[in-house]
């Protein structure tokens, strides 16, 4: 087996960290099947009595499956009173009833731990093979479109939720809709990647300012109505961005800035939070909310639009946001170039999405207002709207879209919402249409995060640190579409493996209303993370000295 390049001391940490905890996942999973063998043993040994065991086995999977859907911290009661050194200390000295307690949080870390383990064996070790990518126009619209319909034949629903506003109408945007929206984009981003299509950048750079409108749009809606500005809920949200991208730096030894989608949405995530949460009292106030968006435009502005204050206000944070590609060829730019980059195209994008939720509950009465108008009246109106959106729709197309991808990327900052807009209006225009959802594609919606991170290291192969992902990762040799298939398989249920794992342990780790207890917690992750670290880097250290 070949690793390419030398172990990092997060890797050894990362091992260091991971093993005990495997260890007493397992040694835990004996305590209890010790513990159920042992409680069941009351002699009769009838058929009848198997029969309720088994049944009763199946009865303790579904609430450890249940436990793991998210109430985690709720299994224990008694742990939770408890301070977080006796835990580890419990820990340490493998204090039974604390494994038997916590054994689904080690399970759920155990499995996060050996995922991340095929991430590496995938991407940095040539133990599975790797090909070349190749693009065919037909064998990628066919896929795509092919995945349209099988979606359309298998997960076509009608969703009835009912506005929150009035009752009446089948709310515009709703969740159903935004997540079967990020689905078809995903997937289209995602196959760009595999097949190296690089004829539909400019649709990608419009795909990825939709998400960024989403970012504003959905956190503006949360903050702005449910008002909850808590450490806790902040700190889910960073948990949610950066959990698992957090680890896949450490693990594959990546800057952070090879996964650029994550302090992107970090950062405007954190924009649009700052906004609603400075002077959060007064948002009930229309000119204050006005205030608050004249000021973001403001501050874009100045940071991307006036030469020099970008390099000024980030250069301290080079060491988090720097990014040099590997490859000789582009390797000019400087470190921040990157992140300059990415974060230029989207700067105004989400500041558009806040405006849209300011103005959502407005345009849901005017909608609704229009349902109940005569008929000739509302189809008139539905008209035009399709028509004039159809006509910027086209002309956008025309004269920006086509434009070669150098030039449409300076367009692309002030143009994005374009064709958000027009997706937006033509996809409620009736009532039915806004109903309709293809469920798998809001599933697959709901796993971008992950999809988007895991393929660079199981579906395609960077193969070096901080490389692009320019290969692509081989299981059956020779069987391009076969193995397409097979990775693919496995690349999309690990992404929702660990979609479902940073929750869990998301809420093992991240109590919701115990702020104390959140601190404590944070706490002990750095002293755990610094001891753990000083030791790899004395143990990676040491041979070289003595050598
Ligand atoms: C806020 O934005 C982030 C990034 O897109 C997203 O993951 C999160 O779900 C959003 N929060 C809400 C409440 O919509
Ligand atoms: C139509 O539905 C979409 C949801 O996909 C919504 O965003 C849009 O605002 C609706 N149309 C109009 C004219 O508001």
């Amino acid at each position: 087996m070949v690793i390419y390049g030398p172990l990092t001391p997060g890797q050894v940490s990362f091992f260091l960290g991971i093993m005990p905890i495997c260890v007493a996942w397992i040694y835990s999973e004996y305590l209890e099947h010790w513990k159920n063998a042992s409680s069941s043993k009351p002699g009769r040994n009838s058929d009848i009595n198997l029969v309720e065991l088994g049944e009763e086995t199946v009865k303790e999977d579904d609430t450890a499956v249940l436990l793991e859907g998210g109430a985690l911290q709720l299994a224990s009661p008694r742990v939770r009173n408890s301070s977080v050194t006796s835990h580890i200390i419990r820990f340490l000295t493998l204090d039974e009833s604390f494994l038997l307690e916590n054994r689904l949080t080690l399970r759920a870390i155990s499995e996060f731990g050996a995922l991340l383990i095929y991430f590496y064996i995938c991407d940095r070790t040539n133990l599975l093979g790797e090909s070349k990518k190749s693009y065919n126009r037909d064998l990628f619209w066919f896929l795509y479109f092919l995945l349209i319909i099988v979606s359309a034949i298998t997960s076509f629903k009608i969703h009835n939720d009912k506005s929150p506003f009035s009752g009446k109408m089948i709310m515009y945007l709703n969740r159903h809709q935004t997540e079967e929206w990020k689905g078809w984009m995903q997937v289209l981003f995602l196959m760009y990647h595999y097949f190296a299509a690089t004829e539909i950048y400019n649709a990608i750079r419009v795909f990825i300012a939709a998400y960024v409108w989403m970012t504003g749009f959905g956190n503006f809606s949360y903050y702005y109505i449910r008002k909850d500005f808590s450490l806790a809920r902040f700190i889910q949200m960073m948990w949610r961005l950066n959990f698992l991208v957090l680890f896949c730096c450490i693990v594959l030894n990546n800057s952070y800035m090879l996964y650029y989608i994550c302090p992107m949405h970090t950062l405007f995530t954190l924009m649009v939070y700052g906004a609603l949460g400075i002077f959060n009292k007064y948002n009930e106030q229309g000119t204050v909310i006005a205030g608050k968006i004249i000021a973001c435009f403001l501050v874009v502005i100045l940071i991307w639009e006036v030469p020099g204050v970008f390099e000024l206000l980030w250069s301290p944070f080079t060491f988090l946001l720097g990014y040099a590609d590997p490859d000789p060829s582009k390797a000019k730019h400087s470190p921040l170039h990157e992140w300059h980059f990415r974060s230029g195209l989207d700067r105004y994008i989400w500041i558009i999405g806040m405006i849209y939720a300011y103005y959502h509950p407005t345009v849901e009465r005017w909608m609704e207002k229009l349902e109940e108008a005569e008929p000739k009246r509302r189809i008139s109106i539905k008209m035009i709207v399709v028509i004039i959106s159809l006509t910027i729709g086209y002309l956008w197309v025309e004269y920006i879209y086509k434009l070669p991808k150098i030039t449409y990327n300076k367009y692309h900052p002030y143009t994005s919402w374009i064709p958000i807009t027009v997706y937006i209006s033509l996809r409620n225009v009736t009532q039915h249409f806004r109903s309709y959802t293809l469920t798998l594609f809001a599933w697959l919606g709901k796993v971008t995060l992950e999809t988007y991170i895991s393929q660079i290291h199981i579906w395609l192969r960077s193969g070096v640190p901080d490389g692009q992902p320019k290969l692509l990762l081989s299981l059956i040799p020779n069987y391009p579409l076969l193995n397409f298939m097979l990775t693919t398989s496995i690349y999309v249920a690990v992404s929702y493996r660990l979609f479902e794992l940073t929750n869990t342990l998301k809420s093992a780790f991240v109590p919701t209303k115990d702020d104390k207890r959140l601190g404590h917690n944070l706490v002990v992750a750095v002293v755990i993370a610094s001891i753990l670290y000083t030791l790899s880097f004395v143990l990676l250290k040491v041979p070289q000295m003595l050598v």
